[in-house]
């Protein structure tokens, strides 16, 4: 398999790079008014020396959406980054992200309990028994399913399923995208938050125990006011994505 390449020329510099950070962590300590917001840095094209960039500013989560991808830049990159995969997991695909990425702490798209179940045989076979941090994604959008479980029933088997059959998974939180073109919407928002509570009166904990993951470049400020916990933020920080040709 051929390495990833990056588009370094269309990546900002480290001085626009700093000021897209600032204007960004500056707006959600402004929105959170002190609740604490975890962001995470949505780097899926940006080059291994882009994320240096930024974490060298002193960030240290870091979302990527394809497995090669992740592996290859938790190799170049400090040990001490906290990797979250974002994009939608196949089965056949655990090994390698686990295996190539022992760093590894959060899988936000846990969409069905045979991944779940992969995924926690994995962390057995593949991480010593280190237990993985995960979040459901639910599908806030649709009725039926394509990335996401539904909202509702689906969703708090789902959980249950996790919480009883994968000791080595810590269902710690839901993830949504929203609309299937990486936008959102109140209603998307308001779905989650209910979800949380459904999920956290199934396995017992109380929901502010369990991450909120919503919001992106376009929308982080009104998910934030709507309870939002984790943002997930590409463009904000990083500029337009390019896909280089392969
Ligand atoms: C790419 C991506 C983001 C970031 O989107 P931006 O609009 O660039 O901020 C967030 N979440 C997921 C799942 C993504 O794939
Ligand atoms: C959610 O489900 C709907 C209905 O099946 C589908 O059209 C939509 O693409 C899904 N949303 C996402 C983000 O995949």
């Amino acid at each position: 398999m051929s390495a990833a390449r990056y588009d370094v020329a269309s990546e900002p510099t480290a001085e626009v790079l700093a000021q897209n950070y600032k204007s960004l962590t500056d707006a959600i300590a402004q929105e959170s008014a002190g609740r604490r917001v975890t962001l995470v840095a949505a780097s899926k094209t940006k080059s291994p020396a882009c994320l240096r960039t930024l974490y060298d500013l002193g960030h240290r989560d870091f979302g990527e959406n394809y497995v090669q991808e992740l592996t290859e830049k938790s190799q170049e990159l400090p040990t001490d980054l906290v990797w979250h995969f974002i994009g939608h997991l196949q089965g056949n695909k655990v090994k390698e992200l686990l295996e190539g990425a022992p760093n590894l702490c959060v899988v936000q798209t846990i969409d069905s309990s045979k991944l779940a179940s992969k995924l926690n045989e994995g962390c057995a076979k593949y991480r010593e028994g280190r237990p993985l941090t995960v979040y459901i994604q639910v599908n806030t959008s649709g009725e039926e399913t394509k990335s996401g479980t539904e909202p509702g029933e689906p969703t708090v088997a789902l959980a249950k399923y996790i919480a009883q059959e994968c000791p080595l998974l810590q269902l710690k939180g839901l993830m949504t995208i929203g609309m299937p073109d990486y936008t959102s919407r109140p209603e998307n928002f308001e779905c989650l938050t209910k979800c949380r509570e459904d999920v956290a009166a199934a396995v017992d904990v109380q929901p502010a125990q369990l991450e909120l993951s919503m919001g992106m470049s376009g929308d982080f400020v009104n998910a934030i006011r709507m309870g939002s916990t984790t943002v997930r933020v590409g463009t904000y920080i990083f500029g337009t994505r390019y896909y280089p040709p392969k």
